[in-house]
């Protein structure tokens, strides 16, 4: 019979020994043929499924906006920064890529997390919010450096939009907006961000396209894949600040003196 030898890796998502290489058991040439776009692929490589239309949209959507926010946020400002030091490609986007976090770009996972914890115990958007501040935990996914009340971030619209169309089921953003209201009456500055906006739209994704179990979904949550859409996103936008800084030929940035407290 069979001797099977005891192997050192285990792989699920993808095979490249057979005549073509297959995403989740889909051939390169079916991925091509059949009009794949790049939320199929993701939802192959990561879901290791193929998902209907309009999560792959959805999908593709969120690449699209998250891809790049100006030069002034944390990951485009690093990578500028390291760019100027004249490092490489691949220096330069890590660094920018590094300040991905609970801060910055990188509450996705913890916006569900926390979300789907307050909705599924049944906590009102008042029980939840005064629940994080008595654990002196910021609520991820609310809050944002310049967007306002009444100055709300055109993503989160876009993505809510996009969701109450074609979504079968928005509770769990719905959920999200009604923290967001109670929040806003604490601070003009409370507002749902693109992270929250995400977090919470791909719960309803999770839950209302009949395509995961729920054990599924709670793996999902817990093991945190929804902050690699920020990251794979924003990797576009500081692979572009790389190439406008060597393109400009920007020498080696120094901070002005004059913006430094310099204080004992
Ligand atoms: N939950 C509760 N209170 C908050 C939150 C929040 N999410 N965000 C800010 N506050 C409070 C602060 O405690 C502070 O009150 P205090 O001065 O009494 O302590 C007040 O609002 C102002 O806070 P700042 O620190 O000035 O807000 P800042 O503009 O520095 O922070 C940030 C912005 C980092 C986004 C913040 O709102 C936050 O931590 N949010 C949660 C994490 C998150 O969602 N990050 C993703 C942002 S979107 C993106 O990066 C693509
Ligand atoms: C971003 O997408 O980078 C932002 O929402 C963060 C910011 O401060 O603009």
């Amino acid at each position: 019979g069979k001797v099977r030898a005891p192997t050192h890796i285990i792989s699920t998502i993808s095979d490249d020994r057979g005549e073509e290489p297959c995403y989740a058991g889909v051939p390169m040439s079916s991925i091509v043929e059949q009009g794949y776009g790049v939320g199929d692929v993701i939802s192959l490589l990561w879901f290791k499924r193929s998902l209907p239309r309009y999560c792959t949209k959805f999908i593709e959507i969120c690449i699209m906006l998250c891809a790049d926010h100006g030069p002034c946020v944390s990951g485009a400002h690093n990578t500028i920064v390291t760019a100027r030091a004249g490092k490489d490609l691949v220096s330069s986007l890590v660094s920018g890529l590094l300040t991905i976090g609970p801060r910055f770009g990188g509450a996705i996972d913890d916006a569900a997390r926390y979300f789907k914890d307050a909705y599924d115990r049944g906590l009102t958007p008042y029980e939840f919010v005064e629940s994080m501040k008595k654990k002196g935990i910021r609520v991820p996914g609310i809050g944002h450096r310049i967007k306002r009340g009444d100055n709300r971030d055109k993503r989160v619209e876009l993505l809510q939009e996009f969701a109450r169309t074609n979504f079968p089921s928005v509770k769990y953003m719905e959920y999200a907006v009604q923290v967001e209201t109670y929040t806003l009456t604490k601070a003009n500055n409370l507002v749902m961000n693109v992270d929250g906006a995400i977090g919470s739209l791909f719960l309803d994704l999770l839950a209302g396209s009949g395509m995961f179990t729920k054990p599924e979904i709670d793996e999902i949550v817990e093991i945190g894949y929804l902050n690699g859409l920020f990251v794979l996103a924003r990797s576009i936008g500081l692979i572009g600040h790389t190439f406008d800084q060597k393109r400009l030929k920007q020498p080696l940035y120094r901070h002005p003196w004059e913006d430094v407290l310099y204080t004992k």
